[in-house]
């Protein structure tokens, strides 16, 4: 089988998570429309509220960088349950890639593939402006 590089970007990012009051790590990349990969973990705050997901951090890195069209992102954490983008995530991940696949994966090689529409309905976005 091809090796998925997205998902290995995403499960490398995890392990560069900076979650010592969760203990929850949480990885993440994005591909752009030149192929590059944007990858991000989550960044917890003593204070908590300022913790940021690897999600986003991954989406800002790469916009930061220039990036503005994404084909895919990829969703690393460690649980049978494969976890998905928190609410917050859904938005920022509708607002800058659209109704993106959504590859959610754990160390043990589990992964399932989502639309973000279907994980996010009924968006709020610039159109409504
Ligand atoms: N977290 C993410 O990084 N992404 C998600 O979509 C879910 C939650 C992080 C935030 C926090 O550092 C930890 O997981 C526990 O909520």
């Amino acid at each position: 089988m091809t090796p998925d590089f997205l998902l290995t970007a995403a499960l490398a990012a995890r392990e560069h998570a900076f979650a010592p009051f969760s203990k929850f790590k949480v990885g993440a990349a994005v591909e752009d429309e030149s192929g590059h990969i944007h990858s991000g973990c989550n960044v917890e705050s003593a204070t908590y509220g300022l913790t940021v997901c690897a999600e986003r951090i991954a989406i800002f890195k790469a916009i930061s960088e220039g990036a503005r069209q994404f084909r895919r992102v990829a969703v690393a954490a460690d649980t049978d349950l494969l976890t998905p983008p928190c609410g917050a995530c859904r938005q920022i991940l509708w607002e800058f890639c659209g109704d993106i696949e959504i590859a959610l994966v754990n160390p043990r090689g589990k992964i399932e593939t989502y639309r973000l529409k279907d994980l996010f309905p009924k968006p709020f976005d610039v159109s409504f402006l």
